[in-house]
């Protein structure tokens, strides 16, 4: 169904270029002519559209290529610079040596286009907005898991936005295709269903990670072409252990979700701890009161009740400086940067492999 209407669309969006592009040529007030041209040019993303809703219904026609994310969000962002809203912020953050990916150039724009969208969307007061890409290894069973892709070298292009966040609902249904929160006429519902149907097919995946009123995260994950050895780490059996004396000392883990949490307690065990759990920074702060065996709180940074994850973690330096601290959170590095955190604490971004929640802690116990 959804082809047949972009069929049909399309043919009205070529009648409707067309007319422009003779008005555009007949014209010469500077005036008309800049407004023709953004008819013009809107009326090209809307042949994009469609051409996405076919690739979406058909799973055909993508043209895929390497491609240096560099250029593609480059583009981009000089589309956007013109349509997202004055009071949003956007910070784009790009690492250095990406690898190279292999998908539609076009697709990947209007992907970009889209999540922008959606960020702006989401911040009707304003806000800010982070694009950023980095190299991912995905070495770790842990991380497999939790991203849903086999094992191999990744480039994560994430898009951020504090605004208002997603229930937990509208985060599992995100994807589907025709699922909205928005009033009629403003969502088709179709964005990130599209977003997910071209990612899958260049090889990738998607995650969402969303805070009920802090913002979202959403990130698309493209298997690199060819991942650097010299980027890459050399797989260290050392790095999943943390110290000899792991042993006696207790992690106390604060997570919200119990699966999440049982699973970070595996992990801690892992690295040869031993492990306690609190589902809030409220419980947590009250475990912490009572007992003077933990030696490292790990925590979640967004919980529900009344302390965060950093209120817990400042609360823990003023009062048992002795305990160590570390963050951890599904949102990106610009993110979690965005002021509202201070760089006074490590912060892990989920999702992390084991090697790295190795390291920081070593690096927390000055054991490295
Ligand atoms: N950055 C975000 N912040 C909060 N909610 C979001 C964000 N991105 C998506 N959503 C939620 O997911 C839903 C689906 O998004 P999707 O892009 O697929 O459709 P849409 O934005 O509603 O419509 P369209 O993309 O056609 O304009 C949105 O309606 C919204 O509820
Ligand atoms: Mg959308």
């Amino acid at each position: 169904m959804t082809g047949g209407i972009a069929h049909d669309f399309n043919n009205l969006l070529t009648v409707i270029i067309g007319n422009l592009e003779l008005l555009e040529m007949t014209e010469t007030g500077d005036k008309s002519k800049a407004l023709i041209s953004d008819a013009l040019g809107a009326a090209e993303l809307g042949a994009d559209l469609t051409s996405r809703l076919m690739v979406f219904s058909r799973k055909s026609t993508l043209r895929p290529e390497a491609i240096d994310l560099h250029d593609t969000v480059e583009q981009s962002m000089a589309l956007l610079k013109r349509t997202i809203a004055a009071h949003c912020l956007v910070e784009t953050s790009l690492s250095d040596h990406l690898w190279q990916i292999k998908a539609d150039p076009m697709q990947l724009q209007t992907a970009i286009l889209n999540l922008a969208l959606n960020a702006q969307d989401a911040m009707p007061d304003g806000g800010r907005m982070f694009i950023e890409a980095r190299n991912v290894v995905v070495d770790d069973k842990y991380v497999a898991q939790d991203v849903d892709v086999s094992l191999g070298d990744y480039v994560r292009l994430s898009v951020s936005d504090t605004g208002q966040g997603m229930t937990s609902e509208s985060r599992q249904r995100a994807l589907e295709p025709f699922f909205t929160t928005k009033p009629i006429g403003k969502g088709t519902g179709l964005g990130l269903s599209m977003v997910y149907g071209f990612v899958r097919q260049s090889g990738g995946h998607v995650t969402i990670y969303s805070e009920l009123g802090q913002g979202t995260t959403v990130s698309l994950y493209f298997p690199a072409l060819a991942g650097g050895p010299a980027a890459r780490e050399a797989p260290d059996t050392a790095t999943t252990q943390v110290s000899l004396t792991a042993g006696e000392r207790l992690v106390l883990v604060v997570e919200d979700d119990p699966a999440v949490r049982r699973l970070s307690e595996a992990r801690i065990v892992e690295l040869g701890f031993k492990c306690i759990g609190a589902a809030s920074g409220d419980e947590a702060a009250e475990i912490i009161e009572t007992r003077d065996d933990i030696a490292l709180v790990f925590t979640d940074l967004v919980m529900p009740g009344k302390l965060s994850g950093y209120d817990l973690a400042k609360l823990v330096a003023a009062q048992k400086p002795q305990v160590k601290i570390l963050l951890t959170s599904g949102f990106s590095e610009g993110m979690l940067r965005d002021g509202r955190i201070g760089s006074e604490f490590v912060i892990l971004r989920k999702p992390y492999r084991q090697s790295d929640l190795a390291k920081a802690i070593r690096a927390i116990f000055g054991d490295a």
